[in-house]
């Protein structure tokens, strides 16, 4: 599929869903280390290759959350977060998917295309059904409006993991049909890449998550951080015993945070003996609180006080609203609605 614009470089984009509780600042925000670690740092590294677009689907969001607030709140939490963790708002756009409202002229246009019998074997949507008998019309809506989000800023490559897969899948089957309906070249058809990310355990080695309450926060405060870490699973082995590293949690959360030499080293130490998980725990609190602190500060100074994010997150949006113009255009001249 060739691109309307010819050649440039590839663009990347995802969208970040600002969902969950309230959680303030000072408590470490809504952001956990398995967000970190599984998404926004392989997110950081994939944008070194392309031009990327980190959006916020605060209207995505919107399917399940009812506290305007936390909504708010949320949305400014995880930019600020991924700023912290590197972004580099000059190279990478970042920006709240309600600010570009193209996405919905898009959309539209996309819901007139899609069978609803391809949305009713949504995956997600058929969980929601399954739990609700009958969600909400944005449930079942929500693949469109992903599908609108990617092509509206002619996205070539969209890291997903493996939730995402099936949604990738009905973006791509939209943009070619409406190539094939309304001319070859009206937008570009994304494919999806499998994101390199790991999935972090959290403290009792399920997935990190909030709902399963085993997350680590990023950004607590240090003395709160050390405390987590002491609370993830370890075995009763005593610490003079050999100990093996592999498979052991603390040791897994080592792995994604330390560097090779540091690794080598852990290993070696419990596999002799008389180094206890305890040990070893204390040392992945220093390891990643080492790499934390800067970044922890950061992340207050930009929720002290809404306005540099907000100017941010604006400008990110004049920049993705030009992209987003060119495609409404193409599109609606396709259709005929110009
Ligand atoms: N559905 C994604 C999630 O739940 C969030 C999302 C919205 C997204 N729009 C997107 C991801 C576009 C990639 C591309 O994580």
């Amino acid at each position: 599929m060739s691109h309307p614009a010819g050649s440039r470089r590839q663009t990347s984009l995802t969208g970040i869903k600002p969902t969950g509780e309230l959680i303030s600042p000072e408590d470490g925000g809504t952001v956990h280390l398995g967000n970190y670690l599984g998404a926004i740092r392989p997110a950081l590294e994939l944008a070194q290759n392309y031009d990327s677009l980190y959006f916020i689907a605060d209207y995505h969001a919107l399917t399940t959350q009812r506290d305007p607030e936390a909504l708010r709140q949320n949305t400014r939490d995880v930019a600020a977060a991924w700023l912290a963790c590197g972004l580099d708002p000059e190279r990478t756009l970042i920006f709240r998917q309600s600010h570009v409202s193209e996405v919905f002229e898009l959309m539209w246009v996309f819901a007139c295309v899609v069978a609803t019998g391809q949305l009713e074997r949504g995956h997600a949507y058929k969980d929601a059904q399954q739990r609700d008998g009958s969600p909400n019309a944005g449930i079942f809506n929500y693949p469109v409006l992903m599908a609108a989000d990617i092509v509206l800023y002619d996205a070539d490559v969209v890291p997903v993991g493996a939730d995402q897969i099936q949604h990738l899948e009905l973006a791509r089957d939209i943009a070619t049909r409406v190539n094939h309906l309304f001319g070859d070249g009206t937008v570009v058809v994304p494919r999806a890449v499998a994101a390199n990310a790991p999935t972090v355990p959290g403290t009792d080695g399920r997935k990190m998550s909030k709902n399963y309450g085993n997350a680590i926060p990023l950004f607590c405060p240090a003395k709160q951080l050390r405390k987590a870490i002491m609370k993830i699973q370890a075995d009763s082995t005593p610490l003079e015993a050999p100990k093996e590293p592999e498979g052991a949690l603390v040791y897994d959360l080592f792995k994604l945070v330390a560097s090779e030499a540091e690794q080598r080293s852990m290993a070696e130490r419990l596999r002799a003996g008389g180094f206890g998980w305890g040990h070893a725990k204390q040392e992945l609190y220093e390891t990643l609180e080492h790499q934390i602190a800067p970044m922890r500060e950061r992340y207050l100074e930009l929720r002290r006080d809404d306005t540099e994010i907000d100017r941010i997150l604006e400008a990110g949006a004049e920049r993705a609203r030009a992209i987003a113009r060119r495609t409404i255009t193409r599109v609606r001249t396709a259709v005929g609605i110009d």
